[in-house]
């Protein structure tokens, strides 16, 4: 899969990318992903891509022309144009795995009080991580190339995200536990260690229900 990220401060990516699972993603060519600074791609003789909006109010809103001009660049028919805006679609496990089936992803990060509307024309989709304002689209960007190339095939073993929360059940994932066996006095579940699966899986099966009501009732509704 390719990603192309484009960030008024591709900067702010320096480091998320080079350690760990997306490192190894990248160095085995599960994934490519590159940061395009739309700036570049602005007509306006003083580098502008921001502008006061009509109407007033405060703060500035990101023009169409540098955008518009960059999507237009560099999408092919595979490409599926992702705008990362508070005002989106709930981000969540269900979108990230339909997008890990894509061969294209161009995320837009917006920065300042948003984009100038007729941007979203361009955008196959609008998405927000959470109920909560960031400085711009950067973390989301972030948080969107994480999730989804660990769902890329090959990237980490399958169990290891099947049974995870949110991945095909309702539910939280169950607790888990290593060595040592008590720690400051908290023992590890005495059926963790019978050896007996089918314990085991009720166990855990029960536990999940249990920190769900806990902790996303909400889920349990649904
Ligand atoms: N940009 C600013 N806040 C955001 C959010 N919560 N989700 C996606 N993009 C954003």
């Amino acid at each position: 899969m390719k990603i192309d990220i484009l960030t008024l401060f591709p900067n702010m990516f320096q480091g998320v990318f080079e350690e760990s699972i997306i490192k190894r993603a990248i160095e085995e060519d599960k994934v490519s992903i590159q940061l395009i600074d739309f700036r570049k791609y602005t007509d306006d003789p003083h580098n502008k891509v921001d502008d006061t909006p009509y109407g007033g109010g405060a703060g500035m809103v990101l023009s169409c022309q540098p955008i518009f001009d960059c999507i237009e660049a560099i999408r092919t028919e595979n490409s599926k144009v992702i705008m990362l805006t508070p005002g989106g679609v709930p981000y969540s496990e269900n979108i990230a795995y339909d997008l890990s089936k894509e061969k294209h992803l161009i995320l837009l990060c917006g920065h300042y009080e948003g984009f100038d509307e007729r941007i979203k024309s361009i955008c196959d989709m609008q998405i927000s991580i959470g109920d909560y304002v960031l400085t711009g689209g950067e973390i989301p960007a972030m948080v969107l190339v994480d999730s989804i190339t660990r769902l890329i095939p090959g990237v980490i073993k399958e169990e290891s995200y099947r049974e995870d929360s949110f991945s095909n059940q309702a539910l939280l994932d169950y607790p888990t536990y290593t060595k040592p066996r008590v720690f400051r006095g908290m023992e590890v579940p005495e059926v963790l260690l019978s050896g007996d699966h089918k314990k085991i899986e009720e166990y855990r099966h029960q536990e999940q229900i249990r920190l769900t009501k806990e902790n996303r009732p909400d889920l349990l509704e649904k």
